[in-house]
């Protein structure tokens, strides 16, 4: 049974294909069409499909549409849409904007913003560009096979049906569902029962966007450099947040509304130099988001008795607030799914309802790696490279001479086999560089032109993490920050945020045999089992997915040298 997930209501579009409970594949629309995010989570754009992912996760299966048997939309209108469910006809403002808000929709752009959700089986069939016609040519628009699923319940299904745990309390934290902004259920088996949910107008995410709009980045995208820029302050503002959420002892919250600029003082336009009071901003803000998540789960263990939590949301790929909830509450495990945000509702809604319909042939597939894009192998790569006239070579063996020219200081894109699903690059399209030296840092921020607040990241090797960082335990995913050890501190200083900690990656074998050759043979040659990663990709791109889009950023950019399956390029 074929099951066709498909995330596409607000941003980070994407699609998923299962079969039979298995994962094939699964990829963000925005690597094929190098729009960050696939499109901004306005109502305008709530029409455009995924169908670039849609069409890799077809050939992957080796299916046409048709042969689908169940298509899983991470977003129900109906919930919305209330009496108007069945109706055939609902009005629509022409000038949303202008109208008077009625009272029986949220925004008084639903009624747009709905239609298109509606009529999304049409869509599908026959709104594919022109480019993919042969491959979507006579697609059926079968409103039987469709399913409109919870976009909380997406969430939920993403971080606990996949997850290592056969029970667990689920945490979803996101900008906002349908009306759900946080949900808490307990998931068995493949069961989710919801346990409680805060409704809009009340969102830590939506919070968290508002400020990251205030402080000049770009909301639903930039949130994680808020992140970034909260090591930099002081709580100078932690009473102003602290005001602003009210939290009650049974997992609810309320956010007053806020006139920031009241607070705050002017808004930061983007460009504009970052002052002091914009980090103490950031930090406090960072810092009540944690006490509320910490008080939060609080409740929810309380509640489930559970000591495995799942997370999701694309406020849980906050990777400091991961950590604190991982450090400060009485949950032993917690798994995050990698792509956390709203691309991972399209493996959420999948999952679910394939386990939905195979109820009694379910068995549980736990998602151990995140490489589930494309890959393109030796002899496709070697031809675009002959095609291209440059000059490469042929690596006998990749690890250790990779190992060599990353020794020697120099900087490298690493593109190897399928492209991770998530926002986080993971040894597959990297660009990877030593962490022994402190510059090491600037020089990556310059040559991917990125602000010079940014830290890098860093991979380890599974074995040697808990010798380099803090109690360092299972971090596949780069969604937890852990502190760098005392005593190994000045051996990777490129890698050591300003308040002592890292963002890891563990990696063994099983996940991703070349990279963690790779890093072995770096510890080999210079004791260090560790590297910087860090995406493919340079200033407000998406990572890069084709060997096209490698050697185009390659050559457009001051790497010192790109790893591209078994060829070396060099400059
Ligand atoms: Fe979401």
């Amino acid at each position: 049974m074929y099951t066709l997930g498909l995330n596409a209501a607000f941003h980070d579009s994407s699609a998923c294909i299962i079969k039979d409970g298995k994962l094939l594949a699964a990829a963000e629309e925005e690597r094929f069409t190098h729009i960050k995010h696939g499109k901004r989570p306005i109502p305008f754009s709530t029409y455009e499909l995924p169908f670039h992912a849609i069409d890799f996760c077809l050939q992957v299966a080796g299916i046409h549409l048709n042969d689908v048997d169940n298509i899983a939309y991470s977003f129900n209108p109906y919930i919305l849409l209330g009496k108007h469910a069945h109706n055939t006809e609902i009005s629509l403002p022409l000038q949303p904007h202008l109208s008077i808000k009625s009272k029986e929709w949220h925004s008084e752009w639903d009624p747009l913003f709905l239609s298109f959700i509606v009529n999304a089986p049409g869509q599908l069939a026959d709104g594919y560009p022109h480019h993919l016609q042969k491959r979507f040519a006579g697609a059926k628009a079968e409103i039987n096979k469709w399913h409109f699923v919870d976009h909380h319940i997406a969430h939920a299904a993403s971080a606990f049906l996949p997850s290592p745990y056969q029970q667990a309390a689920v945490m979803v934290l996101d900008g906002r569902g349908e009306k759900a902004t946080t949900s808490y259920y307990m998931g068995e088996g493949n069961e989710l029962n919801l346990l409680s949910q805060v409704n809009m107008p009340h969102s830590l995410g939506l919070l968290y966007e508002t400020v990251t709009t205030h402080l000049g980045f770009l909301h639903s995208s930039d949130e994680y450099k808020v992140m970034a820029l909260a090591s930099y302050g002081k709580p100078a503002y932690i009473d102003v947040f602290r005001k602003m959420i009210e939290i009650t002892d049974d997992g609810q919250y309320k956010i007053k509304s806020t006139d920031f600029e009241k607070a705050f003082g002017k808004r930061r336009l983007k460009n504009e130099p970052f002052t002091q009071k914009h980090f103490d901003i950031a930090h406090s803000l960072q810092k009540a988001l944690e006490e509320t998540v910490v008080k939060l789960a609080d409740w929810l263990y309380k509640k489930t008795g559970s000591e495995n939590l799942c997370m999701a949301g694309g406020v849980a790929l906050n990777c400091v607030m991961n950590a604190v909830i991982r450090d400060n509450t009485p949950f032993k495990n917690i798994w995050v799914q990698p792509a956390a945000g709203d691309a991972g509702t399209a493996l959420g809604a999948a999952l679910w309802i394939d386990a939905q319909q195979r109820k009694n042939s379910y068995q549980r597939y736990e998602m151990e790696h995140a490489y589930w894009g494309p890959d393109y192998g030796d002899e496709e790569t070697e031809q675009f490279l002959k095609w291209t006239k440059v000059p490469y070579k042929k690596l006998d063996n990749r690890a250790a001479q990779t190992a060599s020219i990353l020794a020697e200081d120099k900087v490298i894109g690493w593109y190897q086999g399928r492209m991770e699903f998530g926002p986080r690059a993971l040894g597959s399209r990297s660009i990877l560089a030593s962490p022994v030296n402190a510059s090491m840092q600037q020089r990556l921020n310059e040559i991917k032109d990125r602000e010079d607040f940014r830290p890098v990241a860093p991979v380890v090797l599974e074995e040697d993490a808990a010798e380099w960082f803090e109690d360092a335990s299972y971090s596949p995913f780069m969604l937890f920050v852990y502190n760098v050890k005392e005593d190994k501190a000045d051996k990777i200083p490129a890698v050591r945020h300003v308040d002592n900690t890292a963002r890891i990656q563990n990696i063994n074998r099983h996940q991703h045999a070349l990279y963690y050759d790779l890093l072995k043979e770096f510890k080999q040659q210079t004791g260090v089992p560790v590297l910087i990663n860090t995406s493919f990709n340079t200033r407000g791109e998406p990572i890069v997915c084709t060997p096209r889009d490698a050697i185009e950023c390659f050559w457009t950019s001051p790497f010192d040298a790109l790893v591209i399956n078994s060829f070396l390029l060099e400059k």
